[in-house]
């Protein structure tokens, strides 16, 4: 495309994301695309056993390759000045503390790093790295792992254990779902680029400037203005990028032993257990209610993976203390430390996991009872207050979501009595769950930059990951300016802009669009103000009285003044008008509870000779608040939800046990969902904002898209074949094979 049709095409753009012509032609640079200057490459080594202890590395075969520059191993390193003590190291809470250690705690974790000239001299020589290690004993079988851990209480009951547990209406099962990974398009990778002894500027894949800046302003002990990090462009992230991995920390340790920029890629293999995943998980819940379905009690048990080097705690019964009113309620969980990889925070965290239990079994409970499955959860559903801490929902509109997906599915269609519906080879079922998530919020500062001839600039540090932040913000500068949104800049991704927290767990937007749209509000004020300079009629003008076009002020209750930017600049003697407004909860958190959530509800076929899952029609309405941008919203739960369908159907890392081994490491071995297996996902919202979560109504959406999907579908599935998977992912074999026992 020649430079005079990207421009017009970027000048055509109003509607659109604000970053999709930099997207779709390339021209926006992502981590690893940034170029610098006498930059080398760098390739990781990892060990090729899984538990022990590293005796001794020979690099000299490496180190004879054209172009390497250095090979840094535990015992070749630069100083990491947070990390020179066993007990500096345990407070970092970095997590793997790469090459300073000489134990093995999983197959695959970094024994050395290459530095060379190019890619492929440094690839070439991290083959010839050979490491001896002293083996010892492992286990990744999460399976029989889970059996030597211990549940402990979480110390959260409500009411009595003893009352309900001989109803005659109660579920009592368990439930098991494999790693998933995250596996975002972009491949996480890091430029580190020491730009003087203690100044340092990063090009980062992750979900979080400002953490990554603090992150090694502790490790450096150095200033943390001293580091910037850019991460303008982020090829999708699911969590991924919420913690700072360590091959960011070696790529910044490589940069500091050569004096030079240095890059790394993680391959493909390397991101199923460099970045994190979703832990494997064990579930028992057992449940109970009255005859007319008025639930009693619940007991909900889990157990999530975990590495042997740090304690990962998924929080899996966090949700089931959320949606429904259960008087008498007890959750236990552990952790059950194996040799592999930390696992981390992936879509929907702990909440996905939680609700396939519990949606699953209230699904089951439905059945026993004779009710439609719709009725008992309206019946149920904590609607006015938090069950726990009691306070009163700030808005929580799950009834309505319910209603509403109801009829996009055509639930009424739905038949009682399971495995009824066949046509040819196929049954055919239906199915829905609900699923809640906290809807937090964060400090988040964000400034807005006017110019002369009327174009603004928005800043945040924050991050977008693919969510849309940037074209929400646009949205709601353009929305309380009324200046064109052709005429509006974002600038995020960068430690340099105003800072903000991490995007994640659904907080993106709704800490930053307060300090966007107070920023917007205040522009409009101070502009009144600079506007009584030429004419009085501005002073004092009230906020809803001042008018912005592209080009001048105005008020609304005297068409006949107006003064332009230009004269308002030139009068004022300014050269630019910036604003930076920080926006954060307050008082509002001690008077009301807040959620997001959303209901999914699927219509399956199931093939008697295949087993093949096709979902023919899968709905998802959620409670988000305000919408800001109904397409970038309504992308975000159509994401979401093909993630869950991979989640239920087909995703599984797969390891051998016997070697403690990842054997499915890439993108053919670990299935995921494609266009083929993901019908047209029907989305809507209930679109009424929140007043009280922050000025703009915005809840945050991101997880509520993924949270109920697994169990919508596994309970239309139980409704097509009358038969209930309680483990995921539920694939074609274990269909077949529970048809064959019918
Ligand atoms: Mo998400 S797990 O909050 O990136």
């Amino acid at each position: 495309m020649g430079l005079l049709e990207l421009l017009n095409i970027r000048s055509k753009r109003p509607e659109g994301r604000v970053e999709g012509v930099e997207k779709v032609t390339g021209s926006g640079k992502y981590a690893a695309e940034y170029e610098v200057k006498n930059m080398c490459y760098a390739v990781l080594v990892n060990s090729t056993v899984p538990s022990g202890k590293i005796q001794s590395i020979l690099v000299d075969k490496a180190k004879e390759v054209e172009g390497v520059i250095d090979i840094i191993t535990h015992l070749h390193k630069p100083s990491v000045p947070g990390m020179d003590t066993e007990e500096k190291i345990k407070q970092s809470r970095f997590g793997l503390p790469i090459f300073h250690t000489d134990k093995i705690f999983f197959k695959g974790q970094p024994v050395a790093m290459v530095i060379a000239e190019t890619l492929e001299d440094a690839t070439f020589a991290a083959s010839l790295v050979e490491a001896e290690y002293q083996k010892d004993s492992f286990e990744v079988d999460f399976n029989s792992a889970k059996e030597k851990v211990a549940l402990k209480a979480e110390g959260k009951e409500r009411g009595n254990f003893d009352s309900w547990q001989n109803l005659p209406f109660t579920v009592d099962q368990q439930y098991n779902i494999k790693a998933d990974v995250h596996n975002p398009m972009e491949m996480h990778a890091t430029i580190a680029h020491w730009t003087g002894n203690d100044t340092l500027k990063l090009y980062d894949k992750n979900q979080g400037v400002n953490n990554v800046q603090r992150t090694f302003a502790r490790l450096f002990s150095i200033p943390e203005k001293n580091i910037q990090v850019f991460s303008e462009f982020v090829g999708g992230g699911f969590g991924s990028g919420l913690r700072i991995w360590p091959h960011v920390l070696a790529s910044v340790m490589g940069a500091k032993q050569v004096g030079r920029p240095v890059k790394l890629m993680l391959t493909r293999p390397q991101m199923f257990a460099a970045t994190g995943y979703r832990p494997a998980s064990w579930q028992r819940i057992k449940l109970a209610s009255d005859p007319s379905g008025n639930l009693s009690g619940i007991l909900h048990q889990a157990k999530n993976e975990t590495s042997v080097y740090e304690n990962f705690n998924d929080g899996i019964t966090r949700v089931t203390r959320l949606i429904y009113k259960f008087p008498n309620l007890k959750t236990e969980a552990a952790n059950v430390p194996l040799n592999l990889s930390t696992p981390t925070w992936m879509r929907g965290p702990g909440d996905c996991t939680g609700v396939f239990a519990l949606e699953s079994a209230i699904d089951e409970l439905s059945y026993q009872l004779k009710m439609d499955p719709v009725a008992l959860r309206l019946k149920n559903i904590s609607l006015q207050n938090h069950p726990d801490s009691n306070l009163p929902w700030s808005t929580h509109f799950l009834d309505e979501c319910i209603d509403k997906g109801a009829k996009m599915i055509g639930w009424n269609a739905r038949k009682a009595t399971p495995s009824t519906v066949i046509e040819g080879d196929w049954y055919i079922g239906y199915g829905m769950a609900v699923g809640m998530w906290n809807a937090g919020r964060a400090e988040a500062k964000a400034a807005i930059i006017m110019s002369k001839d009327g174009s603004l600039v928005v800043q945040t540090a924050m991050t977008d990951i693919g969510t849309g932040t940037g074209t929400g913000m646009q949205n709601i500068a353009h929305e309380i300016t009324g200046i064109s949104k052709n005429k509006i800049n974002i600038e995020l991704g960068n430690s340099a802009l105003p800072p903000a927290p991490s995007q994640g767990g659904s907080t993106g937007l709704s800490s930053v669009s307060g300090a966007v749209y107070d920023a917007s509000n205040q522009l409009k004020q101070k502009l009144a103000e600079y506007a009584s300079l030429v004419n009085g009629s501005f002073k004092g003008a009230a906020l809803e009285n001042i008018l912005l076009s592209d080009k001048s002020i105005s008020l609304k209750n005297n068409s006949t003044v107006s003064v332009s930017y230009e004269e308002l600049f030139e009068k004022n003697n300014l050269a630019e008008i910036r604003l930076e407004v920080a926006s954060k909860p307050g008082s509002e958190r001690e008077k009301f509870a807040f959620c997001s959530s959303a209901a999914h509800f699927c219509k399956v076929r199931v093939n008697k000779r295949t087993g093949k899952v096709k979902i023919e029609k899968l709905a998802v309405v959620a409670d988000g608040g305000k919408i800001i941008n109904s397409q970038a919203a309504a992308n975000q739960m159509s994401g979401a939800a093909v993630g869950g369908i991979g989640m239920t159907l087909m995703e599984e890392n797969q390891i051998d046990a016997k070697l403690g081994t990842l054997i499915g490491n890439d993108l053919a071995g670990y299935h995921f969902a494609v266009n083929a297996d993901a019908p047209i996902i029907e989305v809507d919202f209930i679109h009424k904002p929140d007043p009280n979560i922050n000025p703009s109504g915005a809840k945050g959406l991101g997880e509520v898209g993924i949270i109920g999907t697994a169990p919508a579908i596994a309970n239309a599935i139980y409704n097509a074949i009358g038969i209930r998977m309680r483990d995921l992912p539920i694939t074609p074999d274990k269909i077949l094979m529970a048809l064959s026992h019918k």
